[in-house]
């Protein structure tokens, strides 16, 4: 997958946060530019404290013209360490569950709520343990996931869990109960254009589950409404 081509264009780098500002990341946002611009200023996003412990930034992934933009929560274990979206176990099977569902041929973009990982050392040993964001972290990082999906315009956004989905349909939509349902979506900046938006489960629940067979057919099932909401049925 490769960005977009525009890198021309003022990226703001203001450095540290100013004091006293909250956590946002509006400061860093280019002024103009493409989505190779955002990717480049996001790579110094300070909007909250979550740059500090990760490796990097993790921006989405994919060509500016995609019509499907896939939103997960945040960056695991794996892409904090390579700096790229869903390239973990939850990626190999969200990759296969777009091919099973016939989307395999359509570019899509990637990307998370989140553009760090959030996480605690392990007890004992190296590993890190994911933490899911907070409601202040993933309304810091909004900026970001505006940027993407008015540079990109797509025709359907995926929400990949309970965190994508209330970011893009508010805090009290419930994934369990709405996933696979083809709902408007306001695009930024003003709402004029509009995409379809169908919220499944994250991937990395379906790896957890105890039934991962029925919980992969589900998200195969969701993933399929989703291309018949793009081809217009
Ligand atoms: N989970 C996510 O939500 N995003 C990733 O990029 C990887 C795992």
């Amino acid at each position: 997958m490769s960005g977009g081509a525009d890198v021309s264009g003022g990226a703001r780098r203001d450095g540290e946060r100013p004091p006293g500002s909250g956590y946002d990341a509006t400061p860093y946002l280019p002024e103009h530019g493409g989505l190779a611009a955002y990717r480049e200023a996001a790579a110094d996003c300070r909007g909250c404290p979550l740059f500090e412990p990760a490796t990097q930034t993790v921006f989405g992934e994919g060509r500016d013209d995609a019509r499907i933009a896939l939103v997960g929560e945040e960056p695991g274990d794996q892409e904090d360490r390579r700096g790229e979206p869903f390239v973990g176990p939850a990626g190999r099977m969200l990759r296969k569950a777009i091919e099973d569902a016939g989307l395999g041929d359509e570019p899509a973009y990637i990307t998370n709520a989140v553009k760090h990982f959030k996480f605690e050392p392990a007890e004992r040993g190296k590993r890190r343990i994911h933490k899911s964001p907070s409601l202040r972290e993933v309304s810091a990082c909004r900026p970001w996931l505006d940027a993407e999906l008015r540079l990109l315009s797509p025709e359907l956004v995926v929400a990949l869990g309970a965190t994508a989905a209330r970011a893009l349909l508010g805090s009290s939509f419930r994934v369990t109960k709405e996933r696979g349902t083809p709902l408007p979506l306001a695009l930024p900046p003003d709402g004029e254009r509009q995409a379809t938006v169908v919220a499944t489960l994250h991937p990395s629940a379906i790896l957890r589950s105890d039934d991962r067979e029925r919980a992969y057919e589900g998200l195969v099932a969701d993933l399929r409404a989703a291309a018949r909401a793009l081809a217009g049925g």
